[in-house]
């Protein structure tokens, strides 16, 4: 059987491919990936019988490849890490939020039922949106406990992978992606399969949304508003610029006074009128100005 010979790609077709994946994704790949980047497209030149990478890349450009190839291409080039509980310090907050936004709810407007939407923004496999729908889970119950009243929640988490949101919507991981998980919080939240696998309950499936969605195209699609917008570990890939002009459509769907929980020096500096960074070393969030809409 004749061997496949991968090849060669010289740097300025490097460069057109760096700036065709930064275009429709804003992933800016460094030189340093170059060769995940010249694995995933060698197997795609295999399967459609190219012979080159420019062949290939005229065709993308063009539209003439398939809405699934160019996702499996964008699926083998982006990082998917993820775990349960990644960022306890971030997840106080988005608790602490939650609960006082409940109870000024609470004494404000009596009658009203109070509601908190959150957005898990690049939730990859999952375990983000459901470690978000558990923490929030934990508020209701404390406020059912200490008041006797409960909130409306809902998580909606977005990916431009298809295959880590059908991961998600399965719910069921291997026990490694549990391990910063607290012993009863797997109890209570868990179903133990075999092989050292666990499955997501239902009352917390039942509590989150899976949507298949680009970044850069937030300000294209629907307009809902959010209490919480919670995006970490996306932007870390895109250059500075990118990195601003998303944060900008983020803060346009977040709802007055709501607050945006970035990753970890995922950006330097936020040059943002309506954003006040929360007073706390450990993460990196920010409350929008009650009366910005
Ligand atoms: C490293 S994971 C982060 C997962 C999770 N947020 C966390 O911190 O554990 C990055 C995710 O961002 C997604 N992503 C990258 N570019 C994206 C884009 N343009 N639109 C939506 N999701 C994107 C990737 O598919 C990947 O699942």
């Amino acid at each position: 059987m004749a061997t496949y010979k991968i090849p060669e790609m010289e740097s300025e077709e490097f460069a057109l491919w760096q700036t065709l994946l930064e275009k429709r994704t804003g992933l800016w790949l460094p030189e340093s990936r170059k060769v995940f980047l010249i694995a995933a497209l060698s197997r795609h030149l295999k399967e459609k019988g190219l012979s080159n990478y420019s062949e290939l890349y005229s065709k993308l450009d063009a539209g003439a490849i398939s809405v699934l190839d160019w996702a499996t291409l964008v699926d083998s080039l982006t990082v998917h890490e993820t775990c349960y509980y990644r960022d306890i310090p971030s997840l106080k907050v988005v608790s602490s939020y939650c609960r006082n936004k409940a109870l000024n709810g609470f004494q404000n407007e009596p009658n009203k039922p109070q509601h908190i939407q959150v957005w898990s923004v690049g939730c990859s496999t999952g375990e983000e949106a459901y470690t978000l729908a558990i923490e929030l889970d934990k508020v209701n119950m404390g406020l059912k406990e200490s008041c006797d009243r409960e909130i409306y929640y809902g998580v909606t988490a977005v990916d431009i992978s298809y295959p880590s949101l059908a991961v998600a919507r399965e719910g069921i991981y291997a026990a490694r992606q549990l391990d910063f998980v607290p012993q009863s919080t797997k109890n209570f939240y868990f179903n133990r399969l075999q092989d050292e696998y666990y499955q997501i309950k239902q009352q917390v499936r039942q509590r989150t949304c899976f949507i298949q969605s680009n970044v850069l195209e937030l300000g294209k699609k629907n307009t809902q508003k959010f209490d919480v917008i919670y995006c970490q570990n996306v932007l870390i890939y895109f250059r500075q610029e990118r990195k601003r002009q998303v944060i900008d459509q983020l803060t346009k769907r977040l709802k007055p006074g709501g607050l945006l929980v970035l990753g970890h020096g995922e950006i330097t500096h936020v040059e943002s009128e309506e954003l006040t960074r929360v007073d706390n070393k450990h993460c990196l969030a920010f409350l929008k100005k009650d009366d910005v809409n």
